[in-house]
């Protein structure tokens, strides 16, 4: 028989937990920027999969260009000087610019020596990467990956991709169509999500590719989110820089206001808000307090960690 307190205490049970739900802030996607750029070569194979497997990461992020024969490859720069050792293997080809070197070339260059030289993010020193990684690095074996063996590695580490298209279309008339060639044949559209700075791209790749979403990547605050970026580009998101919401470009608070008015915009046209490129606890906690959806960071370890402190504090 039922028993009106029993359902009482049922039903203030649920509500409860109703309202707790309800009180949870949605977990903030972490994407690895270039990868778990701070421990590891940014847009390596090793990057991506320590991006993932240390970093715990939702997503990664990588950037593309074209070689010289038309291939997707993955790098950030468009020259090759700062991540790889072309000056010594090409001296007279300076300024050695990815779109000048075949993708046979780009494969043949060391991509990871430079990373234990320069220490980027200071992790060598601070002990946060281990020998056997070191060793890896510096083995003359990273290389340059193909945007087709990033996403075979996507594939088998079962995650999703930030694929961001590097804007030059003077100097790459094909990249948008190479690119949505090279997601339909990996087999893993629906994990993949598309950036890029120049939005006459995005609109090529609305076109092309109308099934795999796009967010709109910017830097300056000018943009009408509802009219510009969700009508008229057709994006899902809209991926500032964290200068853009108040931040400056140090990776300390220096008395920068956050735009919360921008966020609350954002998500008033439809539009998910993903933060580039935040490392510091601070600004991501402010950032995740605010109702961001993702953050990119170099430090996806730091964000996951904090993200589990977050959820046993609550
Ligand atoms: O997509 C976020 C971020 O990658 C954009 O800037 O220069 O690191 O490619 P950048
Ligand atoms: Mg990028």
């Amino acid at each position: 028989m039922f028993r009106p307190l029993c359902g009482l205490v049922l039903l203030a049970a649920l509500l409860a937990v109703g309202a707790d739900l309800r009180a949870q802030p949605a977990p903030v996607l972490n994407i690895a920027h270039r990868g778990a750029r701070s421990i590891a070569p940014e847009n390596t194979l090793p990057a991506f999969r320590l991006g993932i497997t240390r970093g715990k990461a939702d997503m990664i992020e990588l950037d593309v260009h074209l070689s010289k024969d038309g291939i997707p490859v993955v790098i950030h720069d468009d020259t090759l000087e700062r991540t790889t050792d072309a000056a010594d293997r090409f001296p007279h080809r300076k300024p050695w610019r990815v779109f000048d070197f075949t993708a046979a070339e780009l494969m043949s260059l060391d991509a990871g020596t430079w990373f234990v030289q320069a220490d980027p993010f200071n992790q060598i020193r601070a002990g946060e990467v281990p020998p056997e990684d070191l060793a890896l690095f510096s083995s003359g074996r990273v290389r340059i990956p193909t945007l087709k063996a990033a996403l075979a590695l996507v594939k088998e580490l079962d995650t999703r991709v930030n694929i961001e298209l590097k804007n030059f279309p003077a100097f790459y008339p094909g990249l948008a169509d190479k690119v949505v060639a090279e997601v339909r044949a990996s087999g893993i559209a629906d994990r993949v999500i598309f950036s890029c700075f120049d939005h006459e791209i995005l609109v090529q790749l609305r076109r092309i590719a109308p099934e795999i979403p796009r967010a709109a990547l910017v830097e300056d605050p000018v943009y009408p989110l509802k009219e510009y970026v969700a009508d008229l580009l057709g994006a899902v998101a809209f991926n500032p820089s964290r200068d853009v919401l108040g931040f400056d470009s140090q990776d300390f608070h220096h008395g920068g206001r956050l735009r919360q008015d921008i966020i609350d915009q954002a998500h008033q046209a439809g539009l998910r808000v993903n933060v580039w490129t935040v490392n510091d606890p601070g600004q991501m906690e402010a950032l995740i307090k605010a109702g961001v959806d993702g953050l990119f960071t170099d430090f996806p370890q730091r964000l996951s960690a904090l993200l589990l402190e977050g959820a046993k504090g609550r």
